[in-house]
């Protein structure tokens, strides 16, 4: 069995540790998590392996990303199972700070974030999370200094935000973006996936087929606006409570204005009961 990878918990063991790294000029990757690994985060620390020496991998459930009356406090946690799995991927470490680390008393500054956090997509519907996600981001790409750090397109309006930031901010990182991992029937991975129920289960994929199906119809030339309303219904009709199924410029999020010459993502958000599934494709190419 492969060691676990050492943790560090305090700012000074990880930057004595990069420092290390930085001197002998070795390339250094992170890919921030909040815990509860699947094989998405796995592919995104596959990837940071592949591109750098060393990869640090974090692992924070940030408080400031959720509302009061979301999921922060059931949100799955297993540090264990975690460390487990990291082991054969040859992570050179795993920063766990605590959120007294991450958020001392008297804490007052945050990242105010606009351009593709102002969509009207996941801004509109969960207003804490992308400047919580900022905020963390940036303190973490400060925190470890990479040269470079992998994001999922699973949480595409979040890997833009955090882009737009690395560039606005001159945080010296590039952002990675990595595939969005899949099961066999097309449902994207996510920590949140342990909350469905059977019935529940059995209808998720529905999000990504209908997805699938409204990019088909879009590259075959049909009308985006009339093609994404049939989406929504349709989503509606299986179950889903839809918080927004959208067409947007894959660069911006901008509403699509010119169809045959804006690269188009797709994205949506919905609800099975108790819990929020999102997911998002690109039309016209392959995902
Ligand atoms: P978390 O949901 O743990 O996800 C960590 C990273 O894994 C994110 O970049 C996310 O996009 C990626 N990811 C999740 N599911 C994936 C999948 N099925 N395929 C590919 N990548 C996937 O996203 C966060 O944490 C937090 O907001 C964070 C960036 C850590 C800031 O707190």
């Amino acid at each position: 069995m492969a060691k676990n990878p050492s943790v560090v918990r305090r700012l000074g063991a990880l930057q004595s540790k990069v420092a290390a790294w930085r001197a002998t000029g070795e390339r250094i990757a992170l890919v921030p998590t909040m815990g509860a690994l699947h094989e998405g985060h796995l592919a995104l620390v596959q990837l940071a392996t592949r591109r750098a020496a060393r990869t640090l991998v974090s692992i924070f459930v940030n408080p400031t990303q959720f509302a009061p009356n979301e999921d922060y406090a059931r949100y799955p946690r297993d540090q264990r199972g975690d460390l487990a799995k990291l082991a054969p991927l040859g992570v050179d470490l795993v920063f766990v700070p605590s959120a007294a680390l991450m958020y001392p008393e008297g804490f007052a500054t945050s990242v105010h974030v606009a351009g593709p956090a102002e969509a009207g997509l996941e801004d509109k519907y969960r207003p804490h999370f992308l400047g919580g996600v900022a905020t963390v981001v940036c303190k973490l790409l400060t925190q470890c200094r990479p040269d470079i750090a992998v994001f999922g397109e699973k949480d595409y309006q979040q890997l833009l935000v955090v882009r737009r930031m690395a560039r606005d901010l001159d945080l010296g990182v590039q952002i990675v973006g990595a595939k969005t991992v899949r099961e066999a029937d097309g449902l994207a991975l996510s920590s949140r996936n342990a909350y469905l129920d059977a019935g529940e289960r059995a209808i998720a994929p529905g999000l990504n087929a209908a997805l699938r199906d409204a990019a088909r119809r879009i590259a075959a030339g049909g009308d985006v606006e009339s093609i994404m309303a049939a989406a929504r219904a349709g989503l509606t009709r299986m179950g889903f409570r839809v918080d927004y199924v959208e067409a947007r410029n894959a660069e911006t999020l901008a509403p699509i204005s010119e169809p045959r010459r804006e690269p188009i993502r797709l994205l949506a958000a919905a609800w099975l009961g108790r819990t929020r599934l999102i997911d998002n494709i690109p039309v016209g190419t392959k995902s």
